[in-house]
């Protein structure tokens, strides 16, 4: 039995302790706005927050998250109650195909909650304090989620303007 909290619901899962988070959340919580994507942490897609820092969650083991918060993209906003990232992306269409999304906006989510934080200290003082990023620091800071289609200049966009 592994006991998960996910967007603040606990739940107990039959499942094996080889079992991987994404595949915790998709095969056996039907949480299947986590994207797998390469399943070996390279594309981004299953990008989720756990207490507040993003995480490949294909790379993760769900036994190892338990007594963790770990938040989904069904935890940020539903349709007609989107958070302020969702809208940004939708306000700029930040997608085109739309399956790297969720992890985009996670991992999109998680950098502007490190940058405020002042986490991690070391990139944080290269920025001087600052908390305004310029497009390529945003870039940088979102090399880890790919998207096939290209949308970039948009996602950027969504970014900038859900920051400020
Ligand atoms: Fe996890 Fe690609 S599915 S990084």
């Amino acid at each position: 039995m592994i006991n998960l909290t996910i967007n603040g619901t606990e739940h107990q899962l039959e499942a094996d302790v080889r079992t991987s988070l994404l595949d915790a959340l998709r095969d056996h919580l039907a949480m299947t706005g986590t994207k797998k994507g390469c399943d070996h942490g390279q594309c981004g897609a299953c990008t989720v927050l756990v207490n507040g820092r993003r995480i490949n969650s294909c790379l993760t083991l769900a036994i190892m998250h338990e007594g963790d918060d770990v938040t989904t993209i069904e935890g940020l906003g539903e349709p007609g109650n989107l958070d302020t990232m969702q809208e940004s992306f939708l306000h700029h269409d930040g997608y085109q195909c739309g399956y790297c999304t969720p992890g985009q906006i996670m991992s999109a989510t998680g950098m502007l909650g490190e940058v405020r934080d002042g986490w991690p200290s070391h990139v944080t003082d290269k920025l001087d304090g600052q908390v305004e990023l310029t497009d390529a620091e945003i870039s940088e800071r979102m090399s880890g989620n790919i998207c096939r289609c290209s949308a970039y200049p948009n996602i950027v966009d969504a970014i900038r303007t859900a920051s400020t």
